[in-house]
């Protein structure tokens, strides 16, 4: 097949990994005899210092014209001074809106070579696999925004049809899985929570009644996810909560670093970006960890392009990688010598060519 690819490195440690990322692209594209046109554009604080604009009108028109977009990460203390008028968020936030994206897919799977690589006790780790769907579009995050001398407003909106959509996504999912979806909200709080878990209800009962549906308050769930990480199937909630939900939740697979996402709205073109940030501290010294956004173009792979058996290919080609060790210092294991960046690229490429 032939595809286009827009690619938006970022900032930070943001094209080191996408750089991985796209080794392994093009690897799985030669070796299944796959034609992907792959464009890089402007995004984030390197657009803002390029173009004045975090996302440029020929990155959002290079975006819309593609079959899928590849990111990095954005952002950084150069453009987050509390007075800044622009920032990279900004052109990430608008991105999202303008392709639609809605619905944010993050799974969190326990690999069990990495199992004594998490913070929390193997025990509880083991068979970890869930996968968040996060509310993207809408929430405290797009409300309106007020600032005076003496207070500052967010508001947080949701309507009926922007939680019906998002619940069938993740109902969808859950069917395709262990049919055990959870809603988290903050019901005992917040009005936008309430008419979630009514709409919610209503869709799951009237469309689902195949795929158990239970409600967690957002703070019990923030607990339950490092008590009784197992029980989980699919979780769906808005748009802040899965924000940080998600963050805690990297940690059950032993980093943030190894999160993948793929972000899906009403037709196949999506966004693909590992879950992290774009890690300033250890930019440029080649020691980020790649497998997030390698395992985020696994997702490109399977949902935007429909190639299953290739995203399967990438996948167990990661498995095995890191099996053989190939960790970065995130989470390589005590006493052994760490992977760069490129190292961890280059070991998912031998497993990938060494593949039957
Ligand atoms: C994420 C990030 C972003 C978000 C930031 C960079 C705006 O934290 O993708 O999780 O909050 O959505
Ligand atoms: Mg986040």
């Amino acid at each position: 097949m032939k595809a286009r690819i827009a690619v938006l490195g970022g900032d930070g440690i943001g094209p080191e990994v996408v750089a991985e990322g796209l080794r392994c692209l093009r690897a799985v594209a030669k070796s299944f005899g796959h034609e992907i046109a792959m464009t890089e554009l402007p995004f984030g604080g390197v657009a803002i210092d390029s173009h004045g604009d975090p996302l440029p009108s020929e990155t959002l028109q290079g975006c819309l014209q593609a079959d899928a977009v590849l990111l990095g990460a954005i952002g950084g203390p150069k453009w987050s001074a509390p007075n800044a008028k622009v920032r990279p968020e900004q052109g990430l936030l608008k991105l999202r809106k303008e392709l639609g994206v809605y619905a944010n897919l993050r799974p969190v799977k326990v690999q069990p070579a990495l199992v004594n690589a998490a913070t929390l006790k193997p025990e509880i780790l083991e068979g970890v696999d869930l996968v968040f769907v996060r509310e993207l579009t809408g929430g405290i995050y797009f409300g309106e925004k007020r600032r005076d001398a003496h207070s500052a407003t967010d508001v947080c909106t949701y309507t009926v049809p922007e939680i019906e959509r998002i619940t069938r996504v993740a109902a969808r999912l859950a069917q395709q899985r262990r049919r055990k979806l959870t809603s988290i909200d903050k019901s005992n709080v917040l009005e936008t929570s309430r008419l979630w878990r009514e709409v919610c209800e209503r869709v799951m009962r009237a469309e689902f009644p195949d795929v158990t549906l239970e409600h967690i308050l957002v703070d019990a769930a923030a607990m339950h996810l490092i008590r009784r990480p197992r029980d989980f199937d699919v979780l769906v909630t808005e748009n802040m909560f899965g924000d940080i939900l998600t963050d805690e939740a990297s940690m059950l697979a032993g980093s943030l670093g190894l999160s993948p996402s793929a972000s899906l709205g009403e037709d196949k073109r999506g966004v693909y970006e590992p879950i992290h940030g774009s890690a300033p501290d250890i930019a440029g010294k080649g020691i980020a960890n790649p497998v997030g956004t390698i395992l985020s173009v696994a997702m490109l792979l399977r949902h935007s392009l429909g190639l299953n058996a290739e995203a399967e290919a990438l996948e167990s080609a990661v498995t095995r990688a890191i099996e053989n060790g190939a960790r970065t210092p995130d989470i390589a294991a005590q006493g052994t010598r760490a992977f760069s960046t490129r190292e961890v690229g280059d070991a998912v490429l031998a497993q990938l060519s060494a593949a039957p």
